[in-house]
């Protein structure tokens, strides 16, 4: 371990206590000076740890901070991480970073978006401290994908599952790419792909995910749809963990798309199955009530005028 990972144990070990520099450098057999230099550059890696005169340096009980090292920590795989205080939007920047060529599973996080973007257009309300805004950069040629709305499928499932297994809730999904816990949109997730214009094929995937982790206070427009994760202090796992125990389960899904548990698994997960909706086709409305979703994350309905229907895509709503 480097003496940096050797510090963040100690302080991790004693969370809440504050140990002295001199202290630490005793069980590291190190110089007071060199864990000085070592807690600035953690501290500019964007780890929390606070340091105050004549008490020393502690890690604080519960912070929320978002931090690269503290992500890895948890990590199973080894996706870069990139950690951005402030832009305009992580999918649009993963995109700007593709010139770099950037590794399978490269993460691109964000502390506040200032354009947050949603599917068709809409923006994503993105304030800063929290909530988590991400996105994984995959390359489709390690992915078996036969079918590109597979992708948000998967991701639905492994967002649901590390939130109701981290965070003890019990997230629904409501075709095909929100997350929502009792009636409220606290997810979102916009899959965007870049292309081969000649050949027409996908060259990068860039899956998008927000999450209201702790997020209390909506615009008026929101404020009946939208929900949160947590309420703004009642968090027990922090912003880090979450994030890694999604990348884990992202990785782990989507290594194996074609596994048929995980339509099994969205659809157990349904937040539609067996509710009466209203859609639009070709700007014409209509409604019907869900009676499942095919083994391709197709929506299937039956209309009112008695027939039934597949929905692709597109935008359903409920009625209530
Ligand atoms: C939706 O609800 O329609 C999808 C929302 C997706 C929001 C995430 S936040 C991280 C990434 N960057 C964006 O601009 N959008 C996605």
């Amino acid at each position: 371990m480097s003496t940096k990972e050797l510090i963040i144990s100690i302080l991790e070990e004693n969370k809440g206590q504050y140990l002295s520099g001199e202290a630490i450098g005793k069980k590291l057999h190190i110089s007071r000076a060199a864990v000085s230099k070592a807690i600035k550059e953690l501290k500019n890696n964007g780890y929390t740890i606070l340091s105050v005169n004549k008490k020393g340096h502690c890690i604080p009980t519960k912070s929320n901070t978002l931090s690269a090292i503290e992500i890895k920590k948890n990590l199973k795989y080894d996706n870069e991480i990139i950690i951005k205080n402030s832009i305009d939007s992580t999918n649009t920047d993963g995109k700007r970073f593709l010139i770099e060529n950037p590794a399978h599973g490269t993460t691109i996080i964000a502390n506040e978006q200032t354009n947050g973007r949603g599917r068709k257009g809409r923006y994503f309300f993105s304030p800063k401290d929290t909530g988590i805004y991400m996105s994984i950069l995959l390359k489709p040629e390690l992915l078996a994908l036969e079918n590109p709305l597979k992708i948000t499928i998967a991701t639905a499932v492994a967002i649901t599952k590390s939130i109701d297994e981290l965070c003890q809730k019990n997230t629904l999904i409501k075709w095909v790419n929100d997350i929502y816990i009792e009636d409220k949109k606290i997810a979102g997730i916009l899959t965007e792909a870049t292309t081969d214009f000649e050949s027409g094929s996908i060259e990068n995937i860039i899956i998008g995910i927000g999450i209201n982790f702790n997020t209390t206070t909506f615009p008026e427009e929101l404020s009946t749809i939208a929900g949160s994760i947590f309420s703004e202090e009642e968090y027990f796992v922090n912003r880090n963990e979450l994030i890694a125990q999604i990348l884990n389960e992202i990785m782990d899904i989507t290594n194996d798309l074609n596994n048929e548990n995980i339509i099994k698994k969205y659809r157990e997960k349904s937040f539609l199955i067996g509710r009466d909706i209203v859609f639009f086709e070709k700007e014409i409305e209509n409604s019907g009530k869900v009676i499942d979703i095919d083994d391709n994350g197709y929506l299937i309905v039956d209309t009112i005028s008695g027939s039934k229907k597949t929905l692709y895509a597109g935008e359903v709503s409920i009625k209530w």
